[in-house]
């Protein structure tokens, strides 16, 4: 078959072109991250785009195929640095629509399939485009009013990551085309690409879908979600989360406009539990691509056990779930380094993400030092509103459930003799689900603050005699259940080839004197294993591949004549 380049026209004066000229090879870049200074061209469409939202409430219906359904579950989206102001009004789809959405993209799926990859990927390059050039402001603004980014934060997701996203699955998607097995003497063998659990028999249009289950904390990954189980030939419900309904329906929106027909992703708003029963109860089940909490994932994996007599196939079930990560600090660590990436990875987006740092190791001689450069900072860090002003450097946390969460932790840290609160503490939800960020010392490195997930901006440290480094590896592998990421700090080359022998199963996505967030897709594609995930990579060219079931098809060009072996002779 003769490969199709999905060359878009771009514009020669803008650098953010898609392909290379008409190669057989697709160059696609990352997305450059805009600088938003004062004056420039880009702040200036931002500060348009968040001026235009500003007390607004937009209304977000369902959308099955072409048809927007409202259904009498009414909930609203609020902001989280304002909740008294409504972003969104959106609808819950219920048990009814949301079989009826999963009829309606099996009945697409089978056309999708068979289309060219190459057409397929055109989606993705063009939504790409769009959110890289017009519709760039309105996607981050909604990303920080909706979900309590700052600037910075709202541009490395909901714009350089998912453009990524898009231009890197479709470029990974037509490159596998060429993935294909060895010919032999008499005989082709081609590798064909489809979409998971291909149609059954003869019954037309019939075919599994891809359930989407999508988190607040990053507008990419919701886009992610939906677009590339779409990108290899599926269709997909997509259940966007309810803390991030304005920037993901924007998304959507964009997809529907370059180009995706109606049915391949069904945008269906749902509650949680309705949604699970409901893909989990469907023979039509391919697969499940899920961003959350581990007894969620676990809930949808068990209802999967439970229902396997009823599915065609065995549906693909993906997930990320979280961790507890960690900065490993040795003596011969940069101080400045660690201090200002511990900053950074434990305190930006509040600590929501899940690459976040809110374990840390140090060594009783660097402590005071690390202690004072951190203390320094953290009394300038400006915890507020994003859009009223630029120099907040995080946000509230989403909503009432995390505020809470995180204030329990914080009770904990103050009722407990093995902690000291030693900057921070304290909380506020008046206007906003507001969190200070907190810095916990603690003399226990085996409570439970050092082992779960608290998803804020709260990090603790626990300071090691300065020798014992070799126990402290051992510790970090032991302590928590999760494996996503984690970072060492040393100068050492030794201690830092011994510490990743010592970790190698600790994490996932490993940094060496680096902090532990901030990948970025196809330099560092994602995910841990343990209770983290399934770690299949998203950002990587093999992750496409978890979305395909392929067919292998050889032709025999020279007829068989002859039954008997010679050798039987
Ligand atoms: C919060 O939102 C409400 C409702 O939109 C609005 O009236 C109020 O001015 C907002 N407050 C701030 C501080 O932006
Ligand atoms: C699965 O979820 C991850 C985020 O955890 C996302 O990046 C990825 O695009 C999703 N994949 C599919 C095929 O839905
Ligand atoms: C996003 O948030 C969810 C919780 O809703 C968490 O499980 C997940 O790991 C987070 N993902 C990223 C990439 O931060």
């Amino acid at each position: 078959t003769q490969f199709v380049h999905p060359c878009l026209p771009f514009n020669s004066s803008s650098s953010r072109r898609t392909c290379c000229g008409c190669g057989r090879r697709c160059v696609v870049k990352n997305e450059p991250v805009l600088g938003f200074k004062a004056g420039s061209e880009e702040r200036a469409e931002l500060e348009k785009a968040l001026k235009e939202l500003k007390g607004k409430t937009e209304d977000i219906p369902c959308v099955v195929g072409d048809e927007h359904v409202w259904t009498k579950e009414i909930r609203y989206q609020v902001s989280p640095f304002n909740h008294s102001h409504k972003v969104a009004k959106f609808c819950y789809a219920d048990k009814e629509l949301l079989n009826k959405a999963i009829l309606a993209a099996v009945d697409a799926r089978r056309e999708w399939d068979l289309k060219p990859v190459a057409d397929r990927a055109q989606v993705l390059f063009k939504a790409a485009d769009v959110i890289s050039g017009p519709k760039r402001a309105e996607v981050l603004a909604k990303t920080m009013i909706g979900q309590g980014k700052t600037v910075v934060q709202a541009e490395i997701d909901a714009a350089a990551e998912l453009i990524d996203f898009f231009r890197f699955n479709a470029k990974h998607a037509i490159e596998l085309q060429h993935q294909q097995p060895l010919n032999s003497d008499g005989s082709t063998n081609t590798m064909l690409y489809r979409g998971l659990e291909p149609p059954r028999g003869a019954v037309c249009g019939d075919g599994g879908f891809v359930g989407a289950v999508a988190p607040f904390n990053f507008t990419a990954i919701g886009g992610n979600l939906a677009g590339t189980p779409a990108l290899m030939g599926n269709v997909v419900l997509w259940k966007p989360s309810d803390t991030a309904m304005s920037a993901s329906y924007a998304v959507y929106k964009i997809l529907r406009e370059s180009g995706l027909p109606p049915n391949i992703v069904q945008f269906v708003p749902a509650d949680g539990p309705v949604f699970g029963d409901t893909i989990t109860a469907s023979e039509h089940l391919a697969g499940i691509n899920f961003t959350g909490s581990v007894p969620t994932f676990k809930r949808l994996w068990k209802q999967v056990a439970q229902n396997l007599d009823i599915y065609r196939n065995f549906p693909r079930v993906a997930g990320e779930c979280g961790g507890k990560n960690f900065h490993f600090v040795h003596k011969s660590a940069d101080i400045h380094s660690v201090a200002m990436g511990t900053i950074r990875s434990a305190f930006e987006y509040g600590g929501q993400k899940c690459s976040a740092c809110s374990r840390m190791y140090v060594p009783d001689t660097l402590w005071p030092q690390i202690k004072k450069e951190m203390l320094d900072v953290h009394k300038q860090i400006r915890v507020g509103d994003p859009v009223e002003d630029f120099s907040t450097f995080f946000s509230a946390v989403i909503d009432q459930k995390s505020f809470a969460r995180i204030e329990k932790w914080l009770d904990h840290a103050k009722s407990s003799p093995n902690l000291a609160v030693v900057a921070g503490g304290n909380c506020d939800d008046k206007k906003g689900y507001f969190v200070e960020p907190t810095i916990i010392e603690t003399k226990d490195p085996e409570d439970s603050i050092m082992k779960e997930e608290i998803f804020g901006p709260v990090l603790t440290v626990y300071v090691y005699p300065e020798d014992r480094y070799r126990d402290v590896l051992r510790l970090i592998d032991n302590t928590s259940p999760y494996a996503l990421t984690g970072a060492v700090f040393a100068q050492d080359k030794s201690v830092v080839a011994e510490a990743a022998r010592a970790l190698r199963n600790a994490a996932g996505n490993y940094y060496v004197n680096d902090k532990s967030t901030g990948s970025i897709v196809a330099q560092q594609p994602f995910g841990g294993s343990r209770a983290s995930g399934t770690n299949d990579k998203p950002g990587g060219p093999h992750y496409v591949l978890r979305w395909t079931s392929p067919q292998v098809v050889k032709e025999t060009h020279v007829p068989l004549t002859e039954w008997k072996y010679p050798y039987m002779g």
